[in-house]
């Protein structure tokens, strides 16, 4: 029997550079997506899939998410003085939605690094990890599918997505065997960032994943790869490349809606996407969207 899937790990200590200037005071996982920080949404997907103990790691401006995920009294008291129970609930659903942690990543040595700082939190559990800028939509469900994954096989599970073969220099590929769902492939090899031409598939890796804890004892001696940092990549292709590792890699194969919003243009998108979505802005939204494309030559 193996362990249940119980704790997420939210690394979210990035520099952001992409974002700059925006994100020399604030963790891009801070951004609103509409009206809500990115990370709160993937909080609230962590939650969904019955992970309520959450560890983030976390670096420098970190006070800007443990703000958001605490109380604030003044503010509350506010509102219910104004009979606001609608922005009430709001601000109160942002802190009681999980048991949070927070651990400091140090310096910014890379995604592997940063999982690495979870191991005395998340101990000899597997457990899942869901990136702090990269959105999964509500409707269409991944982490639960994983984590069932992970429970059948035993072995660690990562997400994988279709992207045009020109886009793939910019994702971890995978080099997959199809297994006996259509849904489900194994990994035999992963490789971070490729050239297109040496990509050994357009499937590329997203930013969830269900680890299992020998990832650990690898990431102690995963060295800096690409760009210099400890890529999380690097050590699940130790896993991928030997079965009797930790039983080895799969991926789940996503079909659905996922926003990144560590990416300008993609962060754009996803507001537009979710906000045309939503009962309070879509119906003003749709027809001024409508007029302001017919405008554009
Ligand atoms: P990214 O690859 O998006 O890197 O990290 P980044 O440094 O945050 O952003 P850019 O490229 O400079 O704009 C993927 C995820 O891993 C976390 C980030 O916070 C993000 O959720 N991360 C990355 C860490 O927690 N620590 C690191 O050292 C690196």
């Amino acid at each position: 029997m193996t362990a249940r899937v119980r704790k997420a790990v939210i690394p979210a200590a990035g520099l952001g550079t992409r974002f700059l200037p925006a994100t020399k005071a604030l963790p891009k996982e801070m951004l609103p997506v509409v009206d809500k920080p990115a990370i709160q949404y993937v909080v609230e997907e962590s939650v969904s899939a019955d992970l309520t103990d959450v560890l983030m790691i976390i670096g420098r401006n970190k006070n800007a998410i443990s703000n958001h995920f605490d109380r604030v009294t003044e503010l509350e008291l506010n509102l219910q003085k104004k009979g606001d129970t609608q922005k009430l609930e709001r601000v109160v659903k942002s802190q009681e939605l999980a048991d949070i942690y927070y651990l400091r990543q140090g310096d910014p040595k890379g995604l592997g690094h940063a999982v690495a700082r979870a191991r005395a939190h998340v101990n000899n559990e597997p457990f899942a990890v869901l990136l702090g800028d990269d959105l999964i939509d509500a409707r269409d469900p991944l982490l639960s599918t994983m984590i069932a994954e992970q429970e059948k096989r035993d072995a660690t599970i990562i997400a994988l997505m279709e992207v045009e073969p020109d886009q793939i220099h910019l994702y971890g590929a995978a080099e997959v065997e199809a297994t006996d769902s259509e849904d489900v492939v194994k990994v035999t090899g992963l490789v971070e960032k490729p050239a297109t031409e040496d990509a050994p598939s357009n499937l590329a890796i997203i930013g969830r994943y269900v680890l299992k804890p020998e990832v650990f004892d690898i990431l102690e001696h995963t060295e800096p790869g690409k760009g210099g940092e400890i890529q999380l990549t690097d050590a699940l292709q130790e896993m991928a490349a030997d079965d009797d590792v930790a039983g080895g890699v799969y991926g789940v194969i996503f079909r659905g809606r996922r926003y990144d919003t560590g990416d300008r243009l993609d962060y754009i998108k996803a507001i537009v996407q979710l906000a045309m979505d939503r009962d309070d802005l879509g119906p003003a939204l749709k027809p001024w969207l409508k007029d302001f494309t017919d405008n554009i030559d």
